[in-house]
């Protein structure tokens, strides 16, 4: 399409119209009950590269690209808490060259996140990644960390990547740290034998503890 052509105008407007009419059927529905946290697995990413006759790695690419508009659409909505299983522990089998594309895939997409113009920063979505992540690449948890502190102050709404993660790990995690808060208690003069640990201790251990159920 002819940069500044009468087509690329047409779509322009086009969007405008289909953006405008989706903040007010938005506004109606934000009326009734919106739910506080909306979590999602990425899934099928692979099975949509062949549907459309797309390398394997495109399917990854989309899956990003519709997480990003469910976002933008979540937050148009009023929702405040959003988590995304992205990456789990046992995708670190799948083939060498897969993972290392969406390894390469994900320190993009963050660098992406962490400018100003990015739909994070322009909906005010604050990022958090959950996750054993010294199971990624430095490069990777050097961009995350990055990116944590760059949307720290936005405050409209919550992010949770979830990526290295498993959840049979975050309990474990949780578990330990639980038990070695307590055995520092126990060793407080007049505080031996202050009883086990109770779940209470464990969910202000867990990852998720960030956001509510
Ligand atoms: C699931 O689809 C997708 C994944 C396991 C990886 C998705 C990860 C990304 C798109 C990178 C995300 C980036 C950030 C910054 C969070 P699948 O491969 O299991 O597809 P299939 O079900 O068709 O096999």
């Amino acid at each position: 399409m002819q940069k500044g052509g009468v087509g690329e105008k047409m779509l322009n407007f086009l969007s405008k119209v289909v953006r405008f009419l989706r903040k007010c059927i938005f506004s109606v529905l934000s009326v009734g009950p919106v739910p506080a946290h909306v979590a999602f697995i990425m899934d099928g990413n692979r099975r949509y590269a062949r549907q459309h006759n797309l390398k394997e790695g495109a399917g990854h690419d989309a899956g990003f690209s519709a997480l990003m508009s469910m976002v933008t659409y979540g937050c148009e909505l009023g929702i405040k808490y959003f988590t995304v299983y992205a990456f789990s522990i046992d995708n670190f089998k799948r083939r060498p060259e897969e993972v290392e594309y969406i390894m390469n895939l994900m320190l993009e997409k963050i660098e992406l996140m962490r400018r100003k113009d990015s739909i994070v920063n322009r909906y005010g979505v604050r990022i958090h990644f959950s996750g054993n992540l010294q199971l990624l690449r430095e490069p990777i948890r050097d961009a995350a960390k990055k990116l944590m502190a760059v949307t720290a102050n936005n405050s409209n709404a919550l992010l949770t990547l979830c990526v290295a993660y498993t959840s049979t790990n975050e309990i474990i995690q949780a578990i330990q740290k639980s038990c070695e808060e307590k055995w520092v208690e126990n060793q407080e003069p007049g505080r031996a034998g202050c009883g086990p640990i109770n779940l209470v201790e464990i969910e202000k251990q867990m990852d998720m503890g960030i956001a509510p159920d």
